[in-house]
């Protein structure tokens, strides 16, 4: 204490060029003067982090077990915090050893050492208080979507196929598919949108489905919710909102964004989905009933998802209502009503559904 007594002294008659050269003399005696000192606070800081980090480890270890995505930043928390809580510990145990009297250098290295990271420590201790520590996977939902009720018509495949074409094709970025109400067009999307995560053709998958007058706000949050983008529909302005979600996908290496469900044209720029220039990893796949939406939205290739054919009616019908479609009494009838959903899925599979088990009635 003496020599930053004496340095004090010094200092004060204080021009403004010796306080430049003076106080970072001061900061450097204290090194070797205050390294216990600093050592002690340090240790005792850390050990102030050990509640914080239990608590954010405790809240990883549930959002892991919901398969969520742990956000980056807590991840680097949590492993800074690590490390420091080690450090302490390594620069105390130093302390406690021999270090002698007379160690200059030791006792400076050692002072300087620990009063860094109690700096650091009183930024990590600052910077734990995450309001949430991970984000739902979409991706991982996408794929654990159950094959189960999905038939592969011969013209469910061959829009799929068609569809997994253009997604390979590097030339082309946006892509429109197009097919009347019912004939399958949101059930063959979340099929693509496992197909492509399971192939890997895409690192992230979102698919979005718009309601018939969407608000920009709500498109920008489904799909940055997924990324871990934090957009809530109430906050920011919509072009605010559009360069945070540019940027987020501009950042990911490979994005498929699946708009499901458009009635008219969307301007993407105004969501924030960056075009073909600004990102060539983001490819864009939307729905619509009208072939129109495909002209307004630019589509590069154009899709159709077309009904099944008779055969395939019946398959599905078939397979919807069970084995009473082939009792005498109803075979016929069940055959006519195949016949009269046009090919529409979504017919064949309510009238499918309808008569199972129904015998009964007969
Ligand atoms: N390939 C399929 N296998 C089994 N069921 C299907 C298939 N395609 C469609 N369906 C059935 O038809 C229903 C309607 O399909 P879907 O919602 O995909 O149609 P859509 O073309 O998206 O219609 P909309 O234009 O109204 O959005 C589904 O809920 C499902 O029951
Ligand atoms: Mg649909």
């Amino acid at each position: 204490m003496a020599l930053l007594a004496i340095i004090g002294i010094v200092i004060q008659p204080v021009t403004e060029v010796s306080k430049y050269v003076l106080v970072p003399i001061k900061q450097q005696a204290s090194y070797f003067i205050c390294y216990k000192k600093y050592v002690h606070n340090l240790k005792k800081e850390a050990e102030k982090l050990e509640p914080g980090i239990n608590d954010v480890r405790g809240r990883v270890e549930v959002a892991q077990r919901n398969s969520e995505v742990v956000l980056g930043e807590v991840e680097r928390w949590l492993s800074s915090v690590e490390d420091i809580i080690k450090d302490a510990q390594r620069l105390d145990n130093q302390l406690q050893g021999n270090i002698r009297c007379f160690d200059l250098h030791m006792r400076y290295k050692l002072g300087k050492e620990a009063k860094k990271k109690i700096d650091t420590v009183n930024g990590l201790q600052r910077d734990g208080n995450f309001s949430s520590v991970s984000y739902p996977n979409q991706n991982t939902s996408i794929e654990s979507l159950p094959d189960g009720d999905f038939y592969k018509s011969e013209s469910i495949e061959s829009s799929m196929k068609q569809v997994m074409d253009a997604l390979k094709d590097e030339n082309i970025n946006i892509i429109g598919v197009f097919g009347m109400g019912g004939v399958g067009k949101t059930t063959l999307m979340k099929q693509v949108a496992k197909l492509v995560k399971r192939e890997r053709l895409y690192e992230e998958v979102v698919m979005v489905t718009l309601p018939h007058n969407p608000d920009l706000k709500r498109i920008q949050s489904d799909i940055g919710d997924p990324l871990g983008l934090k957009m809530p529909p109430e906050e920011g302005d919509i072009s605010m909102r559009a360069c945070k979600l540019s940027e987020r996908l501009r950042q990911g290496k490979n994005v498929l964004v699946i708009l499901d469900n458009l009635w008219g044209r969307l301007e993407l720029a105004d969501v924030g989905i960056p075009n073909r220039e600004e990102c060539k990893g983001c490819n864009i796949i939307f729905t619509t009933r009208s072939t129109e939406v495909c002209d307004a939205m630019e589509s590069q290739v154009r899709i159709a998802v077309n009904v099944l054919s008779e055969h395939d009616s019946w398959s599905l019908f078939r397979e919807k209502a069970g084995g009473i479609v082939d009792t005498p009494t109803l075979h016929d009838l069940a055959w006519k009503v195949a016949k009269e959903s046009g090919g529409l899925p979504l017919a064949i599979v309510t009238l499918g559904r309808a008569l199972r088990n129904k015998d009964q009635l007969v």
